[in-house]
């Protein structure tokens, strides 16, 4: 099937970039893909080598802080996929590392569509701005319509749930204000077989988790999803005129408890911690979580062959022995 349309990937080179760059060449669409520095191996190499690359992919380097880039790699394409935002669990020293290219980046890359005439843009948006949220009703399962509590993020300074959850909301009102077609999509925890020679900070969740991690992640977990289906929930959004608002993208609504559970069980050799029954205070589980992405069409991978895909990237790339 080709699609003979030039769209735009910002953070192209990323973990879950490089898959939407790949799938996207696959169906044959013609990619702009975004990298921080052109002369960078590690963020070029693994797209060049894509199959169809050589003829249907170009890539373009942007700060997005700087608007002037991000117009470069836009000019000529009819659909946006905005990913790129720095992307952490970890403590940072300045929240404005973090909250300027999210929210001042989504700005930019929406600015530039609606001026450069684009007809759709998908922007990655993250569970993170679905959860925390303490004041959702303890007896309805988080769904779409929940957003991440703002205040409490400042209270005790969750600076990534924080900056996702301003930039969505920065996208939707630009969406409105400018009348331009956007629609989100809401990854989980994503795990799977790694394109980029360096490891990204999901990933790094499940290396720490075979380490002996015992982490919790109380304020940043949802459910586990497959890198392969956020790369197609992505392009499915996309395509789907249909498909509009926001779209929670997780394998089942579960705890990082049930996660590691299921890793120890499938890899007792390594040492991953016992963790108590509910890690995420107050989440409902639900396996159909994510029924707008099932509607459309997206059949989850299931969570045990995430798990196994993606301890198999990690050993294959020497993470784990
Ligand atoms: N991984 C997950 O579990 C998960 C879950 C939900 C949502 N998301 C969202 O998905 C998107 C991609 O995440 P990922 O996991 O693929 O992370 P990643 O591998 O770290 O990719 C992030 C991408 O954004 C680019 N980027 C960051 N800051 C930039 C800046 N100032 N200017 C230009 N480019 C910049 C990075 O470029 P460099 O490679 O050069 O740094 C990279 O290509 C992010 O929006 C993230 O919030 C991820």
């Amino acid at each position: 099937m080709s699609k003979d349309e030039v769209v735009c990937v910002t953070g192209g080179s990323g973990y879950i970039g490089s898959w939407l760059v790949r799938l996207l060449l696959d169906r044959g669409y013609t990619v702009h893909a975004t990298v921080k520095d052109l002369n960078d191996e590690k963020e070029t190499k693994h797209l060049l080598a894509l199959e169809g690359a050589d003829s249907c992919l170009r890539l373009f380097q942007i700060d997005l802080l700087d608007y002037g880039s991000i117009v470069a790699a836009v000019t000529g394409t009819v659909g946006v996929f905005h990913l790129a935002s720095p992307c952490t669990v970890d403590e940072v020293n300045d929240p404005e590392e973090l909250l300027e290219p999210a929210v001042r980046g989504t700005q930019h890359v929406l600015t530039a569509a609606k001026e450069l005439g684009v007809r759709r843009v998908v922007v990655t948006s993250s569970i993170s701005a679905i959860t925390p949220s303490p004041n959702w009703p303890a007896d309805v399962v988080k769904r779409e319509d929940c957003w991440t509590d703002v205040e409490y993020c400042k209270q005790v300074k969750l600076w990534y749930p924080l900056s996702k959850t301003l930039a969505e909301k920065a996208a939707w009102n630009l969406a409105k204000e400018k009348g331009l077609d956007v629609v989100v999509v809401n990854p989980g925890t994503v795990l799977g077989p790694i394109l980029p020679p360096t490891i990204n900070a999901s990933m790094a969740v499940l290396l720490r988790l075979l380490q002996g991690c015992t982490e919790e992640y109380p304020d940043f977990y949802m459910g586990p999803v497959h890198v392969k289906d956020v790369a197609l929930a992505h392009i499915m959004v996309y395509e789907n005129k249909s498909a509009t608002g926001r779209h929670l993208c997780v394998e089942s609504i579960s705890h990082f408890g049930d996660f590691a559970a299921k890793v120890a069980e499938m890899y007792p050799s390594y040492n991953v911690p016992r963790m108590p029954k509910d890690t995420q205070p107050g989440l409902l589980r639900a396996k159909n979580g994510s029924q707008k992405l099932m509607d459309l069409g997206l059949q989850f991978i299931p969570v045990e062959q995430i798990i196994k895909d993606a301890v198999e990237s990690l050993r294959g790339k020497g993470y784990v022995m």
